[in-house]
């Protein structure tokens, strides 16, 4: 069957395979420096729900998964700043190693946020976790400890990332044609 997107897609940044290969590493990566160390994955919804499960199945250490819903953008290409919880943890996370997995860090409002919110709820130690890091675009002192690429200044969708909640299903990531946000 067609896929329907695709149409909408200037061009593809990173392949499914290109992408598939450098979770690996990261999963790696992450199972040497946590092993036997009950790592709490937590990701941060909605974008990182693919890279989520990619990545967990990619770390081969005893771990947990949360997750945290957070909003910040609306539905546009700009971050507001202001970052609201809309679901929050569901266990406590005292004395845990927390990887905190994110799908992009842009102008880090967002994981500034959350890494504070994280220390003030207990965590002992907190490990950020990007897929993709634009850091041309940041406006808070915040880096990833893992980022799997470094991207330009564009809007990127597909694997997880969306516009307008779409496209989060693309198998790859892709920039949007400038059309597409006209509409
Ligand atoms: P920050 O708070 O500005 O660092 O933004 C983080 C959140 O903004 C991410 O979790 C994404 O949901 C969203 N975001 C930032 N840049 C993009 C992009 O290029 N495409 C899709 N979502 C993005
Ligand atoms: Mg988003």
């Amino acid at each position: 069957m067609k896929n329907e997107m695709e149409k909408d897609i200037l061009k593809v940044l990173y392949s499914e395979e290109e992408i598939r290969a450098r979770v690996q590493e990261m999963g790696n990566a992450l199972g040497e420096q946590f092993q036997g160390k009950n790592p709490l994955f937590l990701g941060v919804l909605k974008g990182s729900f693919v890279f989520m499960s990619d990545l967990v199945r990619a770390c081969p250490v005893k771990s947990d998964v949360e997750f945290i819903a957070v909003s910040s953008y609306g539905n546009g290409t700009e971050s507001s700043g202001r970052v609201k919880i809309v679901h929050d943890i569901q266990q406590d996370i005292t004395g845990r190693n927390v990887i905190v997995v994110e799908d992009i860090l842009d102008s880090g409002n967002t994981l500034a946020f959350l890494k504070e919110y994280f220390l003030t709820k207990g965590a002992s130690a907190i490990t950020i976790v990007t897929l993709l890091d634009k850091p041309s675009r940041r406006k808070k002192a915040i880096t990833a400890d893992y980022a799997g690429f470094v991207v330009p200044d564009e809007f990127v969708v597909g694997y997880g990332l969306d516009y307008g909640q779409k496209y989060r299903n693309l198998p790859y990531i892709g920039v949007l044609k400038p059309e597409v946000y006209a509409e």
